[in-house]
């Protein structure tokens, strides 16, 4: 795999005109689209549901990596597979019992992630950190794409990265959040695997080229 991995949030793409911008991420490159779910509860906001990833799913060419900003995700992970999910993230304050939810995600065959909010520490990852695939590390409050990137997220990144070292784990860091030219470069610094970019790449006046930049910011293999 080469690193960074670019997920597009479709979150800010055209919704009256979905299918053109899911053909461009087919050609360009970006690795994974990145598919925002929001129910008006854990966030002010609603975004969409299976009907929408399941379109999407089939002209897709790349893996759908889902992130779920909902309560009780646990009640919809075979959902989420059925759609398509690939990688899914549930956010560690909507699960009361995560290393649970964890398990039935992987068992379901996808990969599992967890997402922090930017208030929650790292270290209440030090128990799980082994048993998941991606910490979705968010560096804005989720809910809403286009928003002000939090500065703290490069430490942060940091002693997540020594975390997972420390312990001897695999999973990817990925940034969700205010990724743009300016910060990113930063984020790989920091020891980020995986990029998130909304707002960045569909406001561009080109945004597959945008994409290639991100990309080729640097690449290294894992
Ligand atoms: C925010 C979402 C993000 C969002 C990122 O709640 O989780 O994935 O789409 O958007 P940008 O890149 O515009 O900050
Ligand atoms: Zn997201």
């Amino acid at each position: 795999m080469n690193f960074p991995i670019i997920a597009p949030s479709v979150l800010s793409a055209d919704f009256a005109n979905l299918g053109t911008d899911i053909q461009m991420i087919n050609d360009s490159q970006a690795d994974w689209f990145h598919i925002d779910v929001m129910d008006g509860v854990f966030v002010t906001n609603i975004s969409f549901g299976f009907p929408v990833i399941k379109a999407i799913q089939k002209i897709a060419n790349k893996p759908l990596d889902v992130h779920l900003m909902i309560v009780q995700p646990e009640k919809y992970i075979k959902d989420f597979k059925s759609v398509g999910a690939e990688v899914l993230s549930v956010h560690y304050e909507a699960c009361t019992h995560l290393h649970r939810t964890i398990y039935a995600i992987k068992e379901e065959g996808m990969k599992a992630g967890v997402a922090i909010n930017p208030h929650t520490p790292i270290h209440l990852l030090k128990d799980i950190i082994q048993d998941i695939d991606l910490v979705c590390m968010m560096s804005v409050n989720p809910g809403f794409g286009g928003q002000k990137f939090i500065e703290q997220t490069y430490r942060k990144c940091a002693d997540l990265k020594a975390m997972i070292e420390a312990n001897n784990a695999h999973c990817l860091i990925e940034i969700d959040g205010g990724v743009n030219e300016f910060t990113a470069p930063k984020l790989l610094e920091a020891g980020a695997d995986v990029l998130v970019a909304g707002n960045y790449v569909f406001a561009s006046n080109n945004p597959k080229e945008t994409i290639a930049s991100l990309k080729n910011l640097s690449l290294h293999t894992k």
